[in-house]
């Protein structure tokens, strides 16, 4: 029942942020708001005065604002909860719970230092109201083997998918989706793209997730002892946190976030997040580095600063930077955009750097434009920058700061490659400066290095080196 739903949901949120529950009028307040009740037919229905009601349904929809991160009020819960996609209230056919299963999950392995049971009855869920629809054609056989690796054989904490955009990092996640999930209680995909706050995730997570056993472990929760405690929202982050991380550690959840550029600071790599999303370093270092048998897979055009350190400390924590498609995966591209002139192939690959994002937009425009024909496309020696990928690389060129558009530059005049003893040659700033301007554009996959001769060089894809040109 719809209701009982929404009232579950509610003293969830409520338990989380004053440690009690719903009362009876809090709950008759939900339930008549929920039937389009008036304060007044609340109140008659309880037998308490109207300002009574009202004073509690005031105090009411403050507290799950707090807790949810949203604005809720009497006439919005409705629509509210169906927004936030409460797991029970969903009707969506994205939103699949599969079956409730008794299943025997492999015990940790040695080194697993979590102490608590191990959990041999669990529910499977799985949200996949975020996942994306499309073709999502994809054979990276040896990178979907490595992530499988880490993620069941090592049983990684936090893996990383890397790249430029249009490289294929939801689509790698995507093919391993199903060759993984079935080793996890419960399964959920969310995108950052639409700058969810860490309150809201973490919301959703204590309702989509199993909850924690008490019984098990005890929850290691501090309860607010003063209202203005709970009200202090790094301290009901905190506790959601803590009772998600519960979960992770009596269940085996599987989260996957994908966009995370979406809330990192794009002009400061190092500092990291945008304003208000500063709080999901602590949610990545948590999970990186503490106990527990879940898995976050986090995707990502920009690399983290905090990723670099995790990974150097923790052999829990994998990156796997995607490259280009191979040569066989990319003519599968091209063959099946129906291209002709297969002998020009690897010339446009090369062009575009193996991106199968950049890879179908071109055969587009050479199906629509050149009647098929990457010989007639290539004819004129020039390379062409798509207005799409113009957009593309707009967006990140617009976050660049002068230096590292000077090193672009500097790289864009090389077919080749330039070294590092050559960049400091040929410039005016100072050694360190321009080292962390070439960092900061590896960190956002937009510059290679190849190594030649014991040289280190760094280069330029040529669709991005002639984007570069033009820029200038
Ligand atoms: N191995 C592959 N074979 C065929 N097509 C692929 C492959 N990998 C990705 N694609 C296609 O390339 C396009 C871009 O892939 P995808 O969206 O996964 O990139 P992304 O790295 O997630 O980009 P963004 O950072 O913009 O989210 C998609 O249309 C996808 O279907
Ligand atoms: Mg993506």
């Amino acid at each position: 029942m719809e209701v009982q739903q929404i009232i579950e949901w509610a003293d969830g949120l409520v338990l989380i942020q004053t440690g009690k529950h719903l009362d009876d009028l809090e709950t008759a307040i939900l339930q008549g708001t929920y039937q389009n009740q008036k304060y007044s037919e609340i109140a008659a229905g309880y037998n308490c005065s109207e300002p009574h009601a009202k004073k509690v349904a005031y105090l009411l929809w403050k507290t799950l604002s707090q807790a949810s991160g949203e604005e809720i009020n009497k006439s919005n819960l409705r629509s509210t909860c169906q927004r936030l996609q409460l797991p029970a209230l969903s009707n969506s056919e994205e939103f699949v719970t599969i079956d409730t299963v008794t299943q025997t999950n492999s015990p940790p392995p040695q080194g697993e230092t979590t102490t608590q049971p191990y959990n041999t009855e669990s529910f499977r869920r799985i949200d996949r109201t975020d996942i994306p629809n499309g073709d999502y054609f994809c054979d990276r056989q040896e990178e979907v083997a490595t992530l499988k690796n880490w993620i069941l054989q090592d049983r990684s904490h936090l893996v990383s998918i890397l790249g430029l955009s249009g490289i294929g990092k939801t689509a790698v996640a995507l093919h391993l989706l199903p060759q993984i999930q079935d080793h996890f209680d419960c399964v959920i995909w969310r995108s950052l793209r639409t700058l969810p706050s860490l309150s809201s995730i973490l919301t959703y997570l204590t309702q989509f997730l199993p909850p924690p056993n008490p019984d098990i472990r005890p929850l290691t929760i501090s309860y607010a002892s003063t209202v203005a405690e709970a009200q202090n929202p790094s301290h009901q982050l905190a506790e959601q946190l803590s009772l998600v991380m519960e979960s992770f550690r009596q269940h085996r959840c599987l989260l996957i976030l994908d966009d995370v550029q979406a809330i990192l600071n794009p002009h400061n790599l190092v500092g990291g997040y945008k304003p208000g999303y500063e709080s999901y370093r602590l949610f990545f270092k948590t999970i990186g580095e503490l106990s527990h048998n879940s898995c976050l897979i986090m995707n990502s055009s920009i690399l983290p600063q905090e990723l670099i350190e995790l990974t150097n400390n923790n052999h829990r924590v994998k990156c796997l930077t995607l490259a280009g498609l191979g040569s066989d995966s990319a003519h599968n591209i091209l063959t099946s955009a129906s291209l002709l002139d297969a002998d020009n192939w690897q010339e446009l690959i090369d062009i575009y750097g193996g991106n199968p994002g950049f890879l179908k937009i071109v055969s587009r425009t050479i199906k629509e434009f050149f009647g098929g024909s990457v010989k007639q496309y290539l004819a004129n020696n020039s390379i062409l920058v798509l207005p799409e990928i113009k957009h593309i690389l707009d967006y990140f060129w617009q976050q660049l700061s002068d230096l590292e558009k000077q090193v672009m530059g500097r790289l864009s005049a090389s077919d080749s490659g330039v070294s590092m003893a050559d960049l400091l040659e040929n410039t005016n700033h100072n050694s360190s400066d321009l080292l962390w301007a070439v960092q900061s554009l590896q960190k956002r996959f937009l510059v290679d290095n190849i190594q030649r001769e014991q040289q280190t060089l760094f280069t330029l894809i040529p669709v991005i080196r002639e984007y570069t040109r033009q820029c200038r």
